[in-house]
């Protein structure tokens, strides 16, 4: 399967000015940022959700040896024991991490373990923070992958999503899932009750992934589907029925290639996230810019409240629509172009 990516706006450097950057790291993790098409919030009362890696958005961390733990990312520089709970999500992967490759080492004392991993963590992400682009995600991601490349300890799928998820544990509460399986992929994903599977492309699509410049907290709109559904429970039983019946068809457009049937789909999932409330005036902005712009269909993306919407374009007309976007105001703009084997 072939990934094509290209952002032209980006919210954020790979490498921050004034951050320094080791000459020789021991240990390099590198992750993605990812795009939910469909099954954001229904997904956490049971509906499949198929999510999309954006390839063009990365994070990397890098760990170099020594012997006290500090730490240097974006929101903070310094001494472990100083850092602030905004880190906290990255600490938990780093000590979960070093104690899953420490314990994973053949038995006999292996002092260069704990030594490799233990020093500065330098953390640096393109990937705008709370956007629903799963940039907590893949932070822990890179970061764990750092510690397993420094330590010499290779780590299996199982257990880099397993410290990824405490991780995302800690950032988001309870958490789906969805972000870590989709950051740890590098192609399209079914997750559905905590299961993943890869989805085989019969076809080119073109998505455009725009973002409102505004914050959203994802535990904050999963609270207000939560409270919405305790107040309307038959309102919210239909609309995630519905998101469940859509994010099948929009499986069977995926592997037949039907971008047409795609697009009308994701029209429909915008409608029915705004009816579970958590839409918003930026993101309706934008997806009527998209569609006026002449996408096929766009929908927000992610926790919503915020954050971004992902729209599919025609090949010959994602320029014109990355352009209109930026006019209706988005700070940024990404383009994912996903394909299956010719
Ligand atoms: O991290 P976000 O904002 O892309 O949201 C993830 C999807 C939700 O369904 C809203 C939450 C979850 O944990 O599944």
């Amino acid at each position: 399967m072939k990934e094509r990516s290209s952002p032209i706006v980006t919210t954020a450097s790979p490498s921050p000015p004034g951050t320094p950057r080791s000459a020789t790291p021991v240990g390099v993790g590198t992750a993605h940022a990812k795009t939910i098409l469909i099954g954001e919030h229904a997904v956490v009362y049971g509906a499949p959700a198929i999510a999309l890696p954006v390839h063009g958005l990365a994070t990397r961390a890098e760990l170099q040896p020594g012997p006290a733990w500090s730490l240097d990312c974006d929101l903070y520089r310094g001494s472990i024991d100083d850092a602030p709970p905004a880190v906290a999500p990255v600490l938990t992967a780093w000590r979960q991490a070093v104690r899953q490759v420490t314990a994973a080492r053949p038995a006999g004392p292996q002092p260069t373990v704990r030594s490799a991993v233990t020093g500065r963590l330098s953390v640096s992400s393109q990937i705008p923070m709370q956007r629903g682009l799963g940039s907590s995600a893949a932070v822990a991601a890179a970061v764990v992958d750092a510690v397993a490349a420094a330590s010499g300890v290779p780590l299996g799928l199982p257990e880099r999503t397993e410290l990824v998820q405490q991780a995302e544990m800690i950032a988001h509460g309870r958490a789906s899932g969805i972000d870590t399986a989709a950051v740890l992929s590098d192609v399209p994903i079914l997750f559905e009750q905590g299961a993943i599977a890869p989805v085989a492309l019969g076809g080119r699509f073109v998505f455009v992934v725009a973002d409102t410049g505004v914050t959203g907290s994802t535990a904050t709109a999963v609270a207000g589907v939560r409270s919405l559904r305790e107040a309307h429970p038959t309102l919210v039983n239909r609309l995630v029925g519905r998101l469940s019946e859509l994010a099948e068809t929009i499986l069977g457009c995926l592997r037949q290639g039907d971008v047409s049937t795609l697009g009308t789909a994701m029209d429909e999932a915008h409608g029915a996230l705004n009816e579970l409330g958590v839409g918003s005036d930026e993101l309706n902005q934008l997806v009527d810019a998209a569609r006026r712009a002449g996408a096929l269909g766009a929908k927000l993306t992610g926790g919503g409240l915020g954050g971004c919407i992902v729209a599919l374009s025609r090949a010959e007309d994602v320029d014109r629509l990355r352009y209109e976007l930026q006019r209706a105001g988005s700070h940024g703009t990404w383009t994912t172009t996903l394909e299956g084997p010719e």
